[in-house]
């Protein structure tokens, strides 16, 4: 069975063509990013416009690197939860006529469960109902999450950024620093040169100094005080990076401050997701989303699933950030059991509670 999936919930237009969840034939992203960058964020209005102007030509390229036409595509799908309202309504409408005119079946995407799918993309022999419970971690610029996973597919959410994601925390950091959007890779890049030690930035609800923690927030996030740290550490800092100026990896204090900065957020992120390995027996941890591309993330959280003797799956870098094949790949779970819309499918901005993972084995 070929999907063709399409992704257009942010300001990436992204079409792939995946046969029968794992496959992926073709995978075309279309990045806005340098049209949002001269305003430090996505301009919903903005992308939305930028999708339009892309997708017919995206949904081409994706043909032709799949080496097939639209005779050879068996189903669409296409996001339709969460995201930018206008920027969602693109490929959503765009999905469903396109299904409608060559009358296929439409399967209408949870976004943020298709980035949990990214991880198993390449890996299928990890979604065996041994590998379960497992407890996922989502850190996107949208969200930031722990999950658990049951043996029947069922899920619980386990913590949630109270504020920020962590994305956005890069994001937001990066415009303190006068870094270009997203913040995220170059702070990255930026720390490979610097000492982590040099700045201890708080650790939000960690129990750190012998406060005991909460036990409702033992799993939950929040990353707007370190970024309110961030600001006052700079103050006074006049060479900081300039936005219309090459990133200055030699700077030592700037690497030094992106090093320490990204250490915080890191340390928190593995801390909490191996609590709850721990907690809850978890035979498997899952990380998936935009910041599991986090070079520092990856192997802080390789060593510490190591050191708990639990498998680590982690989605490739290429299926972290914002992609089709996801998109895709999720849709053949759907599609298998006839699970799919009518065009009354409608885009909906906020994510709706997630009750169940689709594509665990026995789910
Ligand atoms: O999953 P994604 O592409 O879009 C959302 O659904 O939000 O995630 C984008 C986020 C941005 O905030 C970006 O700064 C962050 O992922 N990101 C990173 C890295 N690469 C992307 N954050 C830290 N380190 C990275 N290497
Ligand atoms: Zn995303």
């Amino acid at each position: 069975m070929r999907i063709l999936g399409i992704e257009t919930s942010c300001d990436e237009t992204a079409v792939a063509i995946v046969e029968d969840g794992h496959q992926v034939l073709s995978n075309v992203i279309s990045s806005q990013m340098a049209k949002h960058a001269q305003f430090g964020g996505v301009i919903p209005e903005l992308a939305a416009r930028e999708h339009l102007i892309a997708i017919d030509h995206v949904v081409e390229q994706a043909l032709k690197d799949a080496n097939c036409t639209l005779d050879d595509i068996n189903a669409v799908a296409a996001t339709q939860t969460p995201g930018l309202l206008p920027a969602l309504l693109v490929g959503l409408s765009y999905g469903k006529g396109l299904a409608a005119s060559r009358q296929l079946p439409f399967i209408g995407i949870n976004h943020f469960l298709a980035h949990i799918y990214g991880a198993f993309i390449e890996q299928p022999n990890q979604l065996k109902p041994e590998c379960y419970p497992a407890i996922a971690l989502i850190v996107s610029g949208g969200h930031t999450a722990i999950i658990k996973i049951n043996r029947d597919g069922s899920c619980e959410l386990v913590g949630q950024t109270l504020d920020d994601a962590a994305g956005e925390a890069f994001d937001k950091a990066a415009k303190i620093l006068n870094l270009p959007y997203p913040g995220g890779p170059v702070i990255d890049s930026l720390a490979k040169e610097g000492d982590p030690k040099t700045i201890q930035f708080p650790r939000a609800l960690c129990g750190a100094g012998g406060t005991p923690l909460k036990p409702e927030n033992r799993y939950n996030f929040s990353f707007s005080g370190v970024k309110t740290s961030l600001l006052y550490a700079v103050k006074g800092y006049e060479n900081l990076g300039n936005l219309d100026m090459e990133v200055n990896f030699e700077d030592t204090e700037l690497c030094n401050i992106a090093a320490s900065y990204q250490e915080s957020i890191v340390d928190v992120l593995v801390k909490k997701t191996l609590w709850a390995a721990k907690d809850y027996n978890a035979n498997q941890i899952v990380m998936c989303g935009g910041v599991a591309c986090n070079s520092r993330l990856r192997s802080k959280m390789q060593v510490a699933a190591e050191e708990f003797e639990v498998p680590l799956v982690i989605a490739p870098p290429k299926y972290c950030t914002d992609n089709a094949a996801m998109i895709a790949g999720l849709a053949w779970s759907y599609l298998k059991n006839d699970d799919v819309q009518d065009w009354s499918a409608d885009a909906v901005p906020r994510l709706g509670l997630l009750k169940r993972i689709p594509f665990v084995k026995n789910a």
